[in-house]
């Protein structure tokens, strides 16, 4: 049993080994025709090592099943971010111990962030002995040997390290789709914003070496895929752990040569962001003008106290020079309301810069006290009802710039990457721009990865419609 402990998960060294993954040959198709259900909760990262999860899971005989009553097996990964993330995984587990009351040979797992947490995996230990493994972020490569012991010598496995250890290169994946792909490119964060668990959760800042990426970019180019979304907690610390000249804008570039025709990142922090990064975004047709770039607050106060370091002027100044050197950028945010103290004034702060950067989307949250946290030790006097009623104006406010932005492409002709037919509109397909704008549009003999072009003839404030361009 291996256990999670919170002053480990603080400690970064960055001392590291690349290793390869490998699976003994008698663990291949031993659980021959068993069914699985995974459910994803959180960030694309999470996601990806979803599709890490799957692969690793078929490679065991596995097969995966949409319905997890009738699965053999029930993965749950799992989310810290927010206490709701938390609820929901907690929802699933009492659902999933019904079920193993009626079928006791079901195998019950949960992985992700929440099983980094010393009190989710002290709860577990003492109130849920029926799950039969537990294991964190770090030893995702292990999950076929910690759920071969569990159902091999029937007894609970928790295995959660620490410490983020080495790095493992060639994990299986299996990909949802065969046009778009998730390419992890740093681990973990040494930001340590006050309210957030993820440093906690993800460990250390760790580069995968350049020669890696390029070289499953480069494959993924040759299977056809049309969008590589580049990942990490921080993508703009790439690199600083490896090497003293190559960050993300020379990998960027590197990557732009590639027969890619869409490449993108996420998530940057305003902290890093650097001149080479915008140039070599402008410069490329094949980077996306996108761009993630949480804000936070829009207050220099609260920006303080969050430990984001940077301010509201240094953020401006940032996404003018952006909104100036990359033609047609679009740019969204993160937003938490709610922080304690947060005053109407550091409020309005927010909105401010709200009002002046006018957001093609953006994603706002109420601020969640997390475990083991600084901000959690702040005295909050600000009332649930007053941090509702914040989101809502805050929320009012994007939305009416969104439909403003969305308004101005009326007629435009844009380029959409299509995902499939649209479960809303029958006959219509659904697919996204180069700003990562979602249209609906009408047109045929087209198909899932096809990058076509769409006359735009409606804005709404989440979507645009419009019709395939002759
Ligand atoms: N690495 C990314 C953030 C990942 S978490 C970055 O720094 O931009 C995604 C978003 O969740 C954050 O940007 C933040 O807005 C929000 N978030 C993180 N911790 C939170 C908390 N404790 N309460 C509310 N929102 C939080
Ligand atoms: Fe969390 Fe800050 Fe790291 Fe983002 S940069 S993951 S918000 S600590
Ligand atoms: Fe959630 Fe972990 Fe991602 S806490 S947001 S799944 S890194």
């Amino acid at each position: 049993m291996e256990l999670p402990n919170y002053q480990e998960a603080r400690i970064r060294n960055k001392k590291y080994k690349t290793l390869k993954y490998k699976i003994e040959d008698g663990f291949k198709g031993k659980y021959q025709n068993k069914t699985y259900f995974l459910k994803t909760y959180g960030c694309q990262m999470n996601e990806h090592d979803s599709e890490n999860i799957k692969a690793m899971l078929e490679e065991l005989g596995f097969i995966e099943t949409k319905d997890y009553m009738s699965a053999d097996l029930i993965m749950l990964n799992t989310c810290s971010i927010r206490e709701n993330a938390h609820n929901k995984a907690f929802g699933m587990l009492g659902r999933c111990k019904n079920l193993k009351e009626k079928r006791p040979n079901l195998i019950v797992g949960l992985c992700g962030c929440m099983a980094q947490e010393e009190g989710v995996v002290k709860e577990i230990m003492q109130k849920y002995h029926w799950l039969n493994f537990v294991m964190g972020t770090h030893n995702l490569y292990r999950l076929p040997y910690i759920l071969d012991q569990s159902i091999e010598l029937n007894t609970q496995q928790i295995e959660v390290f620490s410490k983020e250890g080495d790095l493992i290169e060639e994990i299986p994946v299996k990909r949802d789709t065969g046009y778009k792909a998730w390419v992890n490119i740093i681990y973990g964060c040494d930001k340590f914003c006050t309210y957030c668990i993820v440093p906690y959760t993800r460990g250390g800042e760790r580069s995968r070496k350049k020669e890696d990426i390029i070289a499953e970019i480069k494959q993924l180019a040759e299977l056809g895929y049309k969008e590589v979304t580049l990942l990490g907690q921080n993508v703009n610390a790439y690199g600083k752990d490896l090497y003293t000249d190559y960050g993300l804008g020379e990998l960027l570039a590197d990557i732009a040569q590639m027969k890619i025709p869409r490449i993108t990142f996420m998530t940057s922090h305003p902290w890093d962001f650097t001149d080479k990064m915008i140039e070599v975004i402008a410069q490329n047709k094949n980077i996306l003008p996108y761009i993630h770039l949480p804000l936070q607050s829009g207050s220099n106060r609260i920006l303080k106290l969050m430990g984001r370091r940077y301010t509201k002027e240094s953020y401006l100044e940032l996404f003018d020079k952006m909104k100036k050197k990359i033609p047609s950028v679009s740019i969204s945010t993160d937003i938490i309301v709610g922080f304690p103290g947060e005053t109407d004034q550091d409020f309005q702060n927010t909105l401010d810069v709200v009002n002046y950067c006018k957001y093609d989307n953006a994603f706002t949250f109420i601020y969640s006290p997390r475990e083991n946290t600084p901000a959690a030790k702040l005295k909050d006097n600000v009332s649930q009802e007053e941090k509702e009623n914040r989101l809502h104006i805050l929320n009012n406010t994007v939305n009416k710039y969104f439909l403003e932005n969305n308004m101005k492409l009326i007629g435009s002709v844009e380029d959409v990457l299509v995902e499939g037919l649209s479960e809303k509109k029958k006959d219509n397909y659904y697919g996204y721009t180069r700003t990562k704008k979602l249209v609906n549009f009408t047109g045929e003999n087209i198909k899932a990865g096809d990058i076509v072009k769409v006359e735009i003839t409606e804005a709404k404030t989440w979507s645009l419609d419009g019709k395939l361009s002759k």
